[in-house]
This record gives structure tokens, sequence and C-alpha cells, in this order.
């Protein structure tokens, strides 16, 4: 069977590629000639993984699942959540910039910190929504951490160097990328997704 992952990032194809089993062939939006930019207009990572897979299944005809992440900050009321790509887009002027979110995120957790809430806890959300034949179904993978006032490591991107993962003590950014894989958000549902496809298709 093919499905189509609807991502353009080839790291996160070869990823799921890896784990699937050898009768579905994995096809990105490329291959399936989907240029545009798909909509993700709603105002959750729920919302958003949906209506990406929805986008593609109508438009395209064809099964497909669209994956979509976010950074849940409890001191920030969850933010930034499903903004995480374009945090600091309207404050600082940039565009999907990891270091202007990042610098976001901690002054609005030292502001939060002045008010006497020091609250560092966060976590990553990976929802992936899979759509076969018409029927849908959303997979979810979740990392709880706390967020560290000055960021460590080179690798990774994103949040990854101020997020440190619950009973760890380096950050996303310090770890390697085969561990880091082990343990985060996308790798835990990922594993959902999969062993979905291996036992039903
Ligand atoms: P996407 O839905 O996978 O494109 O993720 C949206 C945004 O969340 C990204 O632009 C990053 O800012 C952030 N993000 C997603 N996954 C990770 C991660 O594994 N580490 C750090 N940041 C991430």
């Amino acid at each position: 069977m093919k499905i189509c992952f609807a991502t353009n990032n080839q790291k996160k194809i070869e990823e799921v590629k890896a784990a699937l089993p050898s009768n579905i062939e994995l096809v990105s939006l490329k291959e399936i000639d989907c240029r545009e930019e798909i909509p993700e207009t709603t105002p959750t990572i729920e919302g958003n993984s949906e209506q990406k897979a929805l986008y593609v299944y109508q438009n395209y005809d064809t099964n497909c699942f669209a994956d979509d992440t976010g950074l849940e900050i409890e001191a920030l009321n969850g933010e930034p959540g499903v903004s995480s790509a374009m945090y600091a887009d309207q404050i600082m002027g940039s565009y999907r910039d990891s270091e202007q979110n990042m610098k976001l995120v901690l002054k609005n957790l030292n502001e939060e910190a002045q008010k006497g809430n020091t609250n560092r806890k966060a976590q990553f959300k990976t929802v992936f929504t899979l759509i076969i034949d018409g029927k849908q179904q959303q997979f979810e993978g979740i990392i709880k951490g706390k967020i560290i006032d000055t960021p460590r490591g080179k690798d990774g991107f994103g949040y990854d160097p101020i997020f440190v993962p619950e009973g760890y003590d380096q950050t996303f950014a310090e770890m390697s990328l085969s561990d880091k894989n082990k343990i985060s958000h996308r790798a835990i549902a990922t594993r959902k997704l999969v062993d979905f496809l291996n036992t039903s298709i």
C-alpha cells in the first residue's frame, strides 16, 4: 500500500520509513506533486495535524498521514504550543527563527519568575493524523521535561538547547541524535503509528 507522509522534511521521512513494514511504500509531498504550502490555521496541534492530513487526502486522493508538534510550557499557559515554529515572529519581527523563539520563551519565563511563578515544567507533543480510505485516527507522543535558563548544546533544532527531558541532565541539543530519537515525542508517536500500520494493514 502507498501512503503519503505530508511533509517535505526528509529526516522525518527516513525516520518513519525505517520503522515501516515492507508492504508499505512511503511517499513524500513532492512525490505526489503537492508543491503548495498546506494550510495550518487551526488553534491546536491536533487540529493542524488533522487539517494537513485532510488537505492531502481530499486534494490528492491518497491515503496519508500528517504530523504537528509543539512545545507546551506550563507557566506560559501552554505556549508556544501550536505557534511553536513562529512564536517570536510578531514580537521580534523574525521568521520562524529558533534563536528568537528561544529568547522569547526565556524572556517570558523570566517575567513569570519575577511575579513569583518559577515553574519551568514543559512538554513536547507530537500528533500524527492517519487517514486510510477516509477513516481517521490520531496518535500522540509526549515527552515531559523542563526549560533551563541558558541554551546548551549544538545538535538538534528548534527548542532543543533549552529543553531537558525528565530523568536526564542533558538538553536535547546535547544528546546524540540517536539518543534523542529513542525517547522523543516524535519517536513515541511514530512507534504508535507504525504499530497500528503493522497490525492493521
Ligand atoms: P513541526 O510541527 O514538526 O514542524 O514543529 C513545529 C515547531 O516545533 C518547530 O518549528 C520547532 O520550533 C518545534 N519543534 C518540533 N519538534 C521539535 C524538537 O524535536 N525539538 C525542538 N523543537 C521542536
